[in-house]
């Protein structure tokens, strides 16, 4: 099937786009409470100008397939004694799960994380059940940490999550 995309900065534009595939409780299931179900136009805006606002302290890409955006990835450097690593964060439009995009997009956004911030380590911590994102971890080469159990709270359960990470030299820049 065609996997066919490209990485760019977030505009105000993609607003509509974003919307309409962010509003699909199957995307919002595995991701923090702050990205909403239901999901309106106003919260695309805002966090678009969020993205727009941060692009020189982190780096968070539009995933656009056929000229829309229909997801996004991240890498989110941290603060204070954590500020030598970031965290990953993605998520794809449901119309183009299964097609190796995410597992391509993360290989990008990752070797261009490690080149423009002075960070040794991302990691994601990821739902335990949600074995999509697990397997696009693992194809990218992080390994699994360990699992935080009984870690998370969503939509009325509590469940595991698994710590992965990449260090800096795992990767060919
Ligand atoms: C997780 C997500 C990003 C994956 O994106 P994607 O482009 O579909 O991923 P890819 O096609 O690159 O790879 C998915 C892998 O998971 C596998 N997979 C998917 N569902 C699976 C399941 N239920 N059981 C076992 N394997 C599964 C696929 O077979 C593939 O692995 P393979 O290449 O070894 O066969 C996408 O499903 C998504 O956006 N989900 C909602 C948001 C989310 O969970 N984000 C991550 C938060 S940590």
């Amino acid at each position: 099937m065609e996997n066919h995309f490209i990485l760019r900065p977030w505009q105000l534009s993609d607003a509509v786009s974003l919307a309409r595939y962010a509003n699909d409780p199957d995307v919002s299931l595995n991701l923090r409470d702050r990205f909403p179900y239901p999901y309106a136009l106003s919260d695309a805006e805002s966090y678009i100008r969020d993205c727009i606002a941060k692009e020189e302290t982190q780096l968070c890409r539009a995933i656009v397939i056929d000229g829309e955006a229909a997801g996004s990835v991240g890498v989110f450097p941290r603060s204070d004694i954590y500020r030598r690593t970031a965290e990953l964060g993605d998520w794809l439009a449901k119309p183009f799960w299964g097609r190796g995009i995410m597992t391509a997009a993360v290989a990008e956004i990752c070797r261009e994380g490690f080149r423009r911030f002075d960070i040794v380590r991302i990691d994601a911590e990821i739902n335990a059940r949600n074995i999509a994102s697990r397997r696009v971890v693992e194809k990218n080469g992080f390994t699994l940490e360990g699992v935080l159990r009984r870690n998370v709270y969503k939509r009325g359960e509590i469940l595991d999550s698994c710590m992965y990470s990449l260090l800096r030299e795992e990767v060919s820049l």
